[in-house]
């Protein structure tokens, strides 16, 4: 991990209230293993916000690095006012990355929301996969729905894609699929409704779970996550029952999280 003054190469709007931004990050960039890891931002003109942002890393191309992030709040709305050639403070890589791909598994990749975003990342290092990314409706999607090249999107009104839910599409897909294997990003209602979906199938799956970070290095405890696997263990201590997203995480073994 390191901390860097990235300079800004891009930052642009891919949809609705969804923003991509693209930084030269060459020290952050060489300390990069893989999808799944994410990125610490603090935006220095916002003093009266002095914590780091949590975003997950979209892609990386030599030492240029990507992130797709949302407006929802003074922080990112801010953000998009960002220009080429300013300079952002990051703080990074952290976390763990998606792995078990074994020959002959069919990776199907699901994305919500901003949830997209390691999920586009992990696609790229694949060779092949199927991917589904969901959104309430067309203005939140920025890709092109294709059947034929494996890339679904859904929309709660069907105003673009399927109409439905990820899960409309995983029913479907699942049954055409040897091997198969889920990578998972996204809102909680959607990362339980696959949880359920994945241990009744007895699917092996992983998900990138989202939390607030107060210092995304392990010392603030303010994104501790339920370990269902050891919550069933004798010593019921702290320690034993919760992981950090932060450090153990952002991915798990989705039958481990609980998300009570
Ligand atoms: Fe502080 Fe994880 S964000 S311990």
């Amino acid at each position: 991990m390191v901390k860097e003054d990235c300079i800004i190469v891009e930052n642009r709007q891919l949809a609705d209230t969804i923003w991509t931004m693209t930084m030269k990050a060459p020290l952050i960039t060489q300390n990069y293993i893989g999808a799944g890891q994410f990125i610490l931002l603090l935006i220095d003109r916002l003093s009266e916000h002095p914590l780091r942002r949590p975003m997950s890393i979209a892609n990386v191309e030599g030492d240029h690095l990507s992130i797709i992030y949302k407006t929802i709040g003074s922080v990112t709305n801010e953000m998009i006012h960002l220009k080429p050639d300013d300079t952002i403070d990051v703080l990074g890589p952290l976390g763990n990355i998606f792995t078990g791909f074994e020959n002959n598994m069919n990776p199907i990749l699901i994305g919500g929301g901003v949830g997209l975003a390691p999920i586009l990342n992990l696609q790229k290092e694949l060779k092949e996969s199927t991917v589904i990314i969901g959104a309430r409706t067309e203005n939140e999607h920025f890709l092109t729905h294709s059947i034929e090249t494996g890339l679904m999107l859904t929309t709660d009104d069907g105003t673009l894609g399927i109409k439905g839910t990820v899960l409309t599409v995983l029913s479907d897909v699942i049954t055409k699929l040897l091997k198969p294997a889920i990578y998972a990003c996204g809102p909680t209602p959607m990362l339980k409704a696959l949880q359920t979906f994945t241990i009744e199938n007895d699917i092996p799956a992983q998900f990138s779970v989202e939390s607030y970070m107060a210092c995304g290095i392990g010392i603030c405890q303010g994104c501790v996550i339920k370990n269902s696997s050891k919550i069933s263990n004798s010593d019921p201590t702290y320690h034993k029952k919760f992981d950090l997203v932060c450090t153990h995480g952002p991915v798990f073994p989705a039958e481990e999280i609980s998300f009570d």
